[in-house]
Formats: C-alpha cells, sequence, structure tokens
C-alpha cells in the first residue's frame, strides 16, 4: 500500500484515471458554444482543456438574488493549466427576491413568446428563465464593457443560470476586498476616486450606466479598482430612468467618499458623465 503511494505520480494522471469527487464536475467549457463564451482573444489563463475539472473551493457570498461561489478548474496533474473563477448563480427558487426588475427592464424585450409568458405568470419555468436572463444580461454587460476597456472581471463563459468569471483575489483564494471595507489614508482614496471617475467615463462614453454602483460593488485589488455586478446595466437613452439611475450612482459613489475627507461633488460628476455620455 505505502509503495503504491510512493509510486503514484500525479503528472501521469490521464483523462481516463479520473472521475469528478464531491463537489466537482467536468468543466463545462467543451458543452458551451461560441456566443457562451468570452471575448477573444481568451486569456492565457482560460483553460480550456476538455479533461478540466471543476472543483468548489467554497461560497464567497449569498445574496438576494445570486450567490457567489469560488471554483477551481484545473487539468488534474498539470499544475500550469489551473485557474480560479468564480461563479455567480442566479437563483431560480421562490426565495429569490428580484427588488432589481422593472425599473432597469424598461426598453428591454424577450423576444421568445411562450418565454414571455412564463415570466408574466411567475410559474417555475418562468423563474428559471428570469434567472437566466440575469445571468445572461450580467454576461453580455460584463463582455461588452471588457471590449471597451473597463476593468471588469473577465466573462469567461455563461451557462444557464450561472456566469463565470475571473476571480479577483489571490492565488490562494482570498477574494479582494470591496472599497467599502478598504482602510486607506485620504491620498490613496482619492486616487480610487480618480480610478473609479474613469471607470465611470467609460461606461457614460458608450452611453450606459451602472445603475447600482456603491462601495460593495468596487473591489480593490493591488491598488486597482475593479467593477463587478452588472446585471442591471442601464441603457442612458433607451431606459426613461437611465439619467435618474446615472445621477444616483454619482450620489452613492460621491456620498461615500465625501465621508471619507475626499473631496468630489455629485453634481459635478452627474454633468461631466452627462457630457461624455453625448461626446
Ligand atoms: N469576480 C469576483 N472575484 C472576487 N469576488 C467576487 C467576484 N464577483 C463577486 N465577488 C464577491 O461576491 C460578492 C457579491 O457579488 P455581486 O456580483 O456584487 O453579487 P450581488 O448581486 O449578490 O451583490 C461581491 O461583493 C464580492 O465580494
Ligand atoms: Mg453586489
Amino acid at each position: 500500500m505505502s509503495d503504491l503511494f510512493a509510486s503514484f505520480d500525479a503528472s501521469s494522471l490521464s483523462f481516463a484515471d479520473v472521475e469528478p469527487g464531491d463537489g466537482q464536475r467536468w468543466t463545462t467549457w467543451p458543452s458551451t458554444i461560441p456566443t457562451q463564451r468570452g471575448p477573444q482573444p481568451w486569456p492565457a489563463w482560460v483553460v480550456q482543456d476538455a479533461g478540466a475539472l471543476d472543483t468548489e473551493l467554497g461560497i464567497l457570498k449569498t445574496g438576494k438574488e445570486a450567490d457567489v461561489f469560488l471554483l477551481e478548474r484545473a487539468v488534474p496533474g498539470d499544475p500550469s493549466q489551473r485557474s480560479l473563477l468564480a461563479a455567480k448563480r442566479y437563483r431560480s427558487s421562490e426565495h429569490s427576491s428580484f427588488h432589481r426588475s422593472a425599473v432597469y427592464t424598461e426598453g428591454r424585450t424577450t423576444r421568445n413568446t411562450r418565454d414571455a409568458r412564463a415570466l408574466a405568470k411567475k410559474s417555475s419555468h418562468g423563474r428559471e428563465v428570469a434567472a437566466s436572463a440575469w445571468s445572461l444580461a450580467e454576461f453580455e454587460a460584463l463582455c461588452r464593457m471588457h471590449q471597451l476597456g473597463a476593468p471588469v472581471p473577465y466573462p469567461v463563459q455563461v451557462n444557464g443560470t450561472e456566469v463565470l468569471m475571473e476571480f479577483i483575489g489571490d492565488a490562494s483564494g482570498t477574494a479582494a476586498p470591496r472599497l467599502a471595507q478598504v482602510r486607506s489614508d485620504r491620498g490613496e482614496l482619492a486616487g480610487l476616486y480618480a480610478q473609479i471617475v474613469g471607470i465611470m467615463r467609460i461606461f457614460a462614453a458608450a452611453g450606459f450606466a451602472h445603475g447600482d454602483l456603491s462601495a460593495y460593488n468596487l473591489l480593490v485589488h493591488e491598488g486597482r479598482v475593479r467593477v463587478i455586478d452588472l446585471p442591471q446595466i442601464v441603457d442612458l437613452i433607451a431606459n426613461p430612468q437611465g439619467m435618474d439611475l446615472l445621477h444616483r450612482d454619482c450620489v452613492n459613489v460621491c456620498d461615500w467618499f465625501t465621508r471619507r475627507r475626499v473631496e468630489c461633488d455629485a453634481e459635478e460628476l452627474f454633468a461631466e458623465l452627462l457630457a461624455a455620455s453625448w461626446a
């Protein structure tokens, strides 16, 4: 027995030797179609090998509409093919409360009439459709913003109610803190504020507002700000509430920084972003 272990060499494992164990599944990458995968070129760290396993490493956060899990996608025995992902899974159960429904979805349509009826009836199929619609909305918003150069987690793929994205944190699986948890001096905070204004400008110039911007949806990793939680992204023109939601984002951000004695003005920021959206 001990000899067997002594001679065990993980690098000699082959596809045929491995079976998913508890909390594992085969990678879902091969079963997704191109439109469910992130923008090309795929970063080198994206594991595409069909022999990879997805392993649940724990929960990052439970929320009202979605839970976020830490997932490892790795080819057993090949340390060069290992990545950590954040898996955001939208809930389709009765326990989810979609507080961000009506205001944000004005101006959006559901093409499939069966789905539209199910949504309206709030049946279990309807809840599944709603959850998948939110995950797709988040995935598409992440793709769009990534392509515009905004610092979002790279969107790896979407599959039903699950969005897989780049994990923002360290290699040991510790997630980057939310801005709300960051304790920095005023000078550092001023630098973070400037980065956030830059992000808001990218959104505005493309005709969007985040729509739920707060110190909880901004992560700070190694001094760089990343913006997350995009499913409700708001089209400034198509959504009749677009301007109000952009204004609210400005007020949320500026209130937070003003309380920490960073000089900023929500009305000035709002005016600047409006100008950027017309340019
Ligand atoms: N890509 C990510 N990398 C690291 N942590 C993340 C990532 N995405 C989400 N999280 C963590 O999960 C929390 C909830 O994610 P979020 O997208 O804001 O969902 P919710 O709708 O529940 O607010 C975040 O505040 C953050 O701590
Ligand atoms: Mg959030």
